[in-house]
């Protein structure tokens, strides 16, 4: 039986700010229980809702070091879908409303959560053969790994798996204070290590040091070795060449069904979506406020709302569109000139273009079932499952290049 811990910051369903949650948090079940043991570490953040944190189940607790501060270190365990999820509690780090914030603030936070969770594992009872992380907030991981705990057999023997969702996301700072929060010695802040451009860059630390690099699609793999995509990385993508691998994400089909979504209000399948599915285009309709027509070509976004995702092509496009016969559904969150942009032609073209302008699974579900095509125009994107919810709801989709 193969041990794998995966250590990440979002895991549905307990905290999610994008694609990142949904892979760590359904990932994990679709494993064959008879040759994989999958268990998943994360923050215990006071945003997670309370209806999970009331079944979290104390462990144990410690204290680690941190810079000057001596810090608590919480274990929680809890069951859920079969999976069992471990998480790290500290009150001080974990409180705030959401699960990231000012970047220097998350640098301490996930300096403390990597260390705090590599010093959790020989206290599970559980010793993965691997140790598999996600995204920069993990990146000190592998790093740490292969130094300060390198004195424990665990660690000696285990493998650890660097995944990146997002190349755009390295969580780099001011390489001196990086040096004083994660206490590493001045050997590691080189240009083949933790250093990028004179700062500190934990992401950087995770590839360099990593046995395994996987990203989450084999188009990204490619794309991140070249100038254009690497986000100033590229040469060491290509350096970690033969480790690095991309393997496309796939989304949760139970979890995304519509015949079984308790979240949409006519369900339906392959058979019988011509006569429901329209049936949820007239509901959105009415619920958000537009013309009820079945006839109306319904387009859909849920995103975040940020430069990424192309929405500067959209701007440049919408009067153009809304001259036709559609109507446009925006879900999302992010800057403000973005949903500043969907607030405005909400307003310009009342009754035709929906602004909503906050983060609900629900309405999620809701468009992604009633729309008849989903907009995606991403000017890179590591792999999307946005454009594949779509698909598994029979909703084309318009603009991503992966599906
Ligand atoms: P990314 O991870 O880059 O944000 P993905 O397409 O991989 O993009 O994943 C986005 C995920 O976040 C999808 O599950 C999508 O439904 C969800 N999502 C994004 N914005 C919102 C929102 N405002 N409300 C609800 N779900 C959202
Ligand atoms: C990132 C990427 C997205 C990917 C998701 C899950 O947030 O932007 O393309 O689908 O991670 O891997």
């Amino acid at each position: 039986m193969k041990k794998v811990l995966f250590i990440a910051s979002e895991a549905v369903p307990f905290i999610k700010t994008g694609g990142l949650a949904d892979v760590v948090g359904s990932l994990p079940k679709y494993f064959d229980k008879n040759e994989f043991d999958v268990r998943v570490m994360l923050p215990k953040y006071l945003c997670i809702p309370w209806q999970y944190r009331e079944k979290m189940i104390y462990k144990t607790h410690f204290y680690i070091d941190l810079a000057w501060r001596k810090q608590y270190v919480g274990v929680f365990e809890m069951e859920y879908n079969g999976v069992i999820f471990y998480f790290i509690d500290n009150e001080f780090y974990f409180a705030g409303p959401k699960p990231y914030g000012y970047i220097h603030e998350d640098i301490e936070k996930f300096a403390f959560f990597s260390k705090a969770a590599l010093s959790a594992i020989p206290v599970l009872g559980f010793e993965p053969d691997i140790i598999h992380c996600h995204d920069w907030q993990t990146g000190l991981i592998p790093v740490y790994m292969k130094e300060r705990f390198q004195g424990n057999e665990i660690f000696r023997r285990a493998k650890s798996i660097m995944t990146i969702h997002n190349l755009k996301f390295q969580g780099i700072w001011n390489l001196k204070k990086i040096q004083d929060i994660t206490g590493l010695p001045q050997y590691f802040f080189t240009p083949d290590k933790l250093e990028a451009y004179g700062d500190g860059n934990y992401l950087k630390g995770g590839i360099v040091y990593a046995d395994m690099v996987t990203t989450v699609s084999q188009s990204y793999a490619e794309e991140i070795k070249t100038p254009f995509y690497g986000e100033n990385l590229d040469g060491l993508m290509r350096a970690r060449s033969n480790s690095l691998v991309g393997i496309v994400n796939g989304i949760d089909y139970e979890e995304y069904n519509p015949e079984t979504d308790k979240r949409i209000p006519h369900n339906y399948n392959a058979v019988t979506f011509r006569k429901e599915k329209y049936k949820n285009k007239l509901d959105l309709q009415k619920e958000l406020g537009l013309e009820v027509n079945k006839d109306r070509m319904m387009i859909g976004i849920v995103s975040r709302l940020t430069d990424q995702k192309g929405f500067d092509l959209i701007a440049y496009m919408m009067d153009q569109m809304c001259q036709d016969s559609i109507q446009l559904v925006v879900l999302g969150t992010g800057e403000p000139k973005y949903e500043n942009m969907f607030r405005h032609f909400a307003w310009k073209y009342n009754g035709k273009v929906s602004a909503n302008i906050y983060y609900n699974e629900d309405l999620s579900h809701k468009i992604y079932a009633a729309c008849d095509a989903f907009l995606m125009p991403s000017l890179f994107e590591p792999c999307g499952l946005s454009q594949l919810m779509s698909l598994r709801y029979g909703t084309d989709c318009q603009g991503d290049r992966r599906s």
